[in-house]
């Protein structure tokens, strides 16, 4: 069918958090119309959920290059080095815009950035915002920029669909963007957007699993859309589990509370029933090893015992300075019935993170032309097999920048394609369930060939359950099973464990195997 409305911008955003409103503030300083579109809401994104802070060699001693070790060291040799040292180098900068934007980061007696540390890093680098909520700080002082914008459009509640295209003859680039919108006025319904170029900032993919700490809206949409555009997709199979996410009972389902890194940077530590402090002897940075090899610790100590989680123990902090620090991780502590500051907290490992994403170069672009993508749906090549804490908010702020400095050189033509408003062929969301059941039990924390052969023919078979009816629910429904499917082809074909990758039945990193990527696009499937 036609779509019901249509309209005209030089570049469209897809997605409202850190790099989707770095990306507009930039932009409009050299092109024309920009168009933000999100989801939901400006703020229901990842970036507002993000607790520990942002990672740059900020504090005297710190160097980039320091930086960029402990980077390259968590992403177990799967990152590329010069978007690693883009990012170590050009991040201390970024952040010092952030604070111009008017972020207010915390503060040390001395009237300095208060730094902390977080799991894999070698020092205090993290800056963070009311204790425990930088990305809500971020999020608030992004959207404050942006109303105060209005050259910059804003269309909420927006789904971003399909990539309009250039006949293949022309180059088959971008031309526009289709959107289902719920509940704007005119623009209600299936519409176009008529543009010269598109940047992907639409987060990551959380909901493919049962519990992650991700919010509801990260449902792999930017990339199941760059996909059936025709976009090149890497590193899906590197999805990182945060070790310390309190566990709140078998049934517990969706987003699941973050116990931030930085209270082990502040000094907890984890321990298994007996009290035994299980971290220790496993790596040198004991309780502050890289994500994966502390998830991948608590993860053996709950199959050796049994046990659905294990403890963190954060009774010794104090009430202070919990409620100083940690204002936002105590209070959530509390409504679920756990008082950090006299009881143990219950924590295991959940989907918190995608490393892969939609393959870019340094300056975001994809290899279609006039998509680019940056934040998480993008894979840039910082995180490789496994992103160091913190490094994710800085990777969403230097990359939209990195775009903004090039895209509006590279305007394409306008293109007048016309649009289908394309309702056929979606999944119902009554399959959800099932999708995340099957992902979460056999491509997540643990994976082997036999359980990952499982869930690619329990995927397939979902495949059936067709929609009787279009919705964001199905729309999203299919979203989750295109990146899902994809994910598992990859998992299986990595017959190593390697960063966040970890297989059963290949327990060894294998470098002279398994060092390159394993990319995915509709024309090749996974190579
Ligand atoms: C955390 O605060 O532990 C999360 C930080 C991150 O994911 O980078």
């Amino acid at each position: 069918p036609e779509p019901g409305w249509t309209t005209r911008a030089d570049v469209v955003i897809v997605g409202s958090g850190i790099a989707g409103l770095t990306a507009a503030l930039r932009l409009r300083e050299h092109v024309e119309k920009v168009l933000v579109v999100t989801k939901t809401v400006l703020n229901a994104g990842s970036t507002q959920w993000a607790q520990g802070g942002i990672a740059a060699a900020l504090g005297p001693e710190d160097t980039p290059e320091e930086h960029e070790v402990d980077t390259l060291v968590a992403g177990a040799g799967a990152c590329d080095r010069d978007a690693v040292r883009a990012l170590v180098t050009e991040g201390p900068e970024a952040v010092h815009e952030l604070i111009a934007l008017g972020t207010n980061f915390d503060l040390d007696a001395a009237g300095e950035l208060s730094l902390t540390r977080e799991g894999g890093h070698h020092r205090d680098r993290i800056a963070h915002a009311g204790g425990d909520a930088t990305g809500a700080e971020i999020q608030r002082a992004l959207i404050a920029a942006i109303e105060a914008a209005p050259d910059i459009e804003v269309i909420q509640h927006a789904l971003a669909v399909d990539l309009l295209l250039a006949p293949p003859e022309q180059d088959g680039g971008v031309a526009g963007l289709t959107l289902h919108v719920i509940g704007e006025g005119v623009r209600d319904g299936v519409g176009a957007v008529h543009c010269r170029a598109v940047v992907l900032a639409s987060g990551g993919l959380g909901q493919v699993f049962s519990q992650t700490t991700n919010p509801a809206v990260s449902t792999g949409d930017g990339m199941a859309l760059a996909l059936r555009a025709g976009a090149t997709l890497r590193d899906l199979e590197f999805v990182q589990f945060h070790p310390t996410v309190m566990y709140l009972g078998p049934e517990s389902r969706g987003q699941q509370p973050l116990i931030s890194e930085a209270v082990r940077g502040e000094g907890a530590f984890l321990v298994d029933d007996e009290g035994t402090r299980f971290m220790q002897g496993v790596h040198e940075l004991a309780d502050l090893a890289p994500r994966d090899v502390v998830a991948k610790a608590i993860m053996k100590r709950m199959l050796e015992t049994g046990r659905p989680h294990m403890w963190l123990d954060a009774r010794h902090l104090g009430a202070e300075f919990w409620e100083r620090r940690f204002p936002t991780i105590l209070a959530t502590a509390r409504s679920h019935g756990v008082d950090p500051v006299t009881e143990l907290i219950p924590v295991a490992p959940a989907c918190h993170y995608a490393s892969g994403g939609v393959r870019t170069d340094l300056d975001g672009r994809t290899d279609l032309p006039g998509l680019y993508a940056t934040g998480e749906v993008a894979c840039s090549g910082v995180h490789g097999a496994n992103r160091l804490a913190s490094n994710s908010l800085l990777e969403g702020l230097v990359f939209s920048r990195r775009i903004a400095a090039v895209l509006p050189g590279e305007l394409r033509p306008w293109q007048d394609v016309a649009a289908d408003g394309r309702t056929a062929g979606l999944v119902t969301g009554a399959a959800r369930r099932d999708l995340q059941e099957t992902m979460t039990s056999k491509v997540g924390v643990l994976r082997s060939a036999g359980g990952l052969a499982e869930a690619t023919g329990l995927l397939d078979k979902l495949t059936g359950q067709v929609a009787e009816q279009v919705d964001q629910d199905s729309w999203e429904t299919t979203n989750l099973l295109t990146i899902s499917t994809a994910l598992a082809d990859a998992a299986a074909l990595r017959e190593e464990t390697r960063g966040s990758h970890w297989r059963d039945d290949f327990p060894e990193r294998d470098d002279a195997r398994w060092a390159g990527h394993f990319d995915v696009s509709m024309s090749d499937g996974v190579t």
